[in-house]
């Protein structure tokens, strides 16, 4: 099992904090963001860790990680040259994944739960998808799946009307079958590879599992998710 960092985008929504640096690099508590997804990889025993992220930042962002020496790990990078979506961004980690496993994580989804027990569950599975859900209060703002006696039946993004609270969080683990399912996409409506398509996808091939989330879960990619994560972090001491 490999891991997979995605700190891509333009942090538009969090401008003009994001006008001269990444979105990941800013403070959540005491560290900065991407630090968070980062610790829960290592706590689940992953060492190789690929970041993707844009071009205007990477310099800042290798000079923050480093090799990975100061954590333990090997950090490996790669540039998405322009904001084309999450698929797009986690496509370029295909020889990094060597066909081998992944963890893949948005990095401004900061959660509370040990990724270990679910890491166990996709080793059980035998290959697929595994996606973690929580619910929220606000379903609009993400992906939403829809759940169906203990299976997932499909997830539609940002739907105007959400069929249920599941949120889909930005925590998925793959087999290698996913860069086959992103080769096949095509630009969303908002022009981006959608990593929705991704997962409803391997939902078709009867290959996706899910689990809930018991802890806290959020994004922090807007102002008021931001200061939301950073009152999390500092209450539960992460
Ligand atoms: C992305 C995904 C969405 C997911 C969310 C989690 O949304 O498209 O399905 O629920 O991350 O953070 P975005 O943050 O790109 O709007």
């Amino acid at each position: 099992m490999k891991g997979v960092v995605l700190a891509g985008g333009t942090g538009s929504r969090l401008y003009p904090l994001t006008k001269v640096t990444n979105k990941h690099l800013l403070p959540v508590g005491s560290k900065p963001m991407i630090y968070y997804p980062i610790e829960r990889l290592l706590q689940a025993g992953i060492k190789e860790i690929l970041i993707v992220t844009g071009t205007e930042h990477m310099g800042s962002v290798v000079s923050l990680l480093g090799s990975g020496k100061d954590f333990n790990c090997r950090f490996s990078y790669k540039v998405q040259d322009e904001a084309g979506g999450i698929a797009q961004a986690l496509a370029l980690a295909e020889n990094f994944a060597g066909g081998d496993d992944i963890t893949v994580i948005l990095g401004d989804n900061i959660f509370q739960d040990e990724l270990t027990p679910y890491l166990k569950e996709y080793a059980a599975q035998g290959g697929g998808a595994k996606l973690l859900l929580k619910e929220v209060p606000d379903p609009g703002r993400y992906g939403v799946a829809e759940l169906k006696a203990g299976l997932i039946t499909g997830i539609e993004e940002k739907p105007l009307q959400p069929r249920s609270n599941n949120a889909v969080t930005g925590i998925y683990i793959y087999d290698k079958k996913v860069f086959e399912y992103i080769r096949t996409l095509k630009p969303s409506g908002r022009g981006e590879l959608e990593i929705t398509d991704v997962n409803n996808k391997y939902i078709a091939d009867k290959r996706c599992t899910y689990s809930i989330f018991q802890g806290f879960w959020t994004d922090a990619g807007t102002l008021e998710s931001l200061r939301y994560a950073a009152s999390l972090v500092e209450q539960h001491n992460l």
